[in-house]
């Protein structure tokens, strides 16, 4: 029995010289130290042996298990240890390589062109007002003077939403800022309706029109507002801002010019051209030869739309007008195509 465990240990150790992977080694202990193996074979032969013999064997027995496991220890641990110095050796970190340049976020082009805008305006005495982006027929059209089938509705043609039924008061996606407008003044006027407080507000916004996405028009794009009601307000008022805004935004050497229009609730209504900035009013393919760009729609706010918002229009006057951002950021870098703009090109986006 006793030569028996010497051949045991000394058929083990043998084996485990050749041992040369993880794999291996448990496949060796799975032979030689488990339930099934020799040495334990060893033990559960005991009970054969006489009084004398079963101490002596079951020592010698116990000796060879703890040598095997031992051993089994020994070539874990220069297992590793190899494993490890060949990742360390084959996946080699250069700290002195540099790093990866991490890209700082930016603002988007139309947020930095809606920002410049407001920037100004504020200076100017315009605080932002937000209003929303769903309205009602009522309060995009109607009370801006549009009645329900005024032609000038197809100016604007609309996303209108299936909510529940509403007759003739239909929701929408708000097709300009405008109704933003009496929204204000409504809430202005609620603060003291006998006396109304005057009003400068810039109403900021993205605008939604059921068009055809092509270079030239978008779904969706930003507007500015502006609105000032006030006693004695007048025309002068209007063209002395707006002239004001133009030389902020585009130099101080900006030219202005008016060009009479029709918005429905506004009256008398303009256009603001300012002289092209590419070719400096000569004429050029970004103002189309003319030598003017046409930068904003205004007008001194129509009766009707002071008496919707809470205003007597015999006591109050005032000016609204409508711009959008976007096109100034197009006019200015001679962009040729609206749609970079929610394209999701990085290299567009990028370049801001
Ligand atoms: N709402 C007009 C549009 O979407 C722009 C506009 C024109 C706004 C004249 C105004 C205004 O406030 O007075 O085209």
């Amino acid at each position: 029995m006793l030569e028996k465990l010497k051949n045991i240990e000394k058929n083990a150790l043998e084996k485990l010289t050749s041992v040369s992977s993880i794999d291996g080694l448990e496949q060796w202990r799975i032979e030689h130290l488990s339930r099934s193996s020799e040495v334990m074979g060893v033990f559960s032969q005991m009970g054969a042996l006489s009084k004398e013999e079963r101490p002596i064997v079951g020592q010698e027995a116990n000796k060879v298990k703890q040598k095997l496991e031992g051993a089994f220890v020994e070539k874990n641990d220069i297992l590793k240890q190899e494993a490890l110095e060949i990742s360390l050796s084959s996946e080699v970190i250069d700290v002195t390589l540099p790093g990866r340049k991490a890209r700082p976020g930016g603002l988007h082009p139309a947020t930095i062109s809606i920002r410049k805008v407001l920037g100004i305006l504020a200076d100017m005495g315009f605080q932002t007002y937000t209003s929303r982006d769903i309205e009602t027929d009522e309060m995009n059209f109607q009370a801006l003077n549009f009645p329900p089938h005024h032609p000038a509705r197809e100016m604007q043609d609309s996303f209108y939403i299936d909510a529940e039924n509403r007759g003739d008061n239909p929701m929408l996606l708000r097709t300009h800022t405008s109704p933003g407008q009496v929204r204000a003044m409504r809430e202005y006027a609620a603060a003291d309706p006998q006396n109304p407080p005057s009003v400068r507000i810039a109403l900021p916004g993205m605008c939604y029109r059921y068009e055809q996405i092509t270079a030239r028009s978008e779904v969706q794009f930003y507007q500015v507002e502006g609105l000032a009601i006030g006693k004695n307000i007048t025309y002068g008022d209007l063209k002395g801002t707006l002239a004001d805004f133009a030389r902020r935004m585009f130099g101080v050497n900006a030219r202005v010019r008016f060009r009479a229009s029709y918005f429905p609730f506004t009256e008398p209504s303009a256009e603001m051209d300012v002289e092209c900035f590419v070719c400096g009013g000569k004429g050029c393919p970004v103002c189309k030869n003319s030598g003017w760009l046409e930068i904003l729609g205004s007008g001194m706010v129509h009766p009707v739309v002071m008496q919707n918002g809470g205003y007597d229009p015999t006591v109050y006057s005032g000016f609204a007008f409508g711009m959008g951002p976007q096109r100034q950021t197009m006019l200015l870098h001679k962009m040729n195509d609206i749609r970079y703009f929610w394209g999701n090109d990085i290299r567009f986006l990028q370049q801001f």
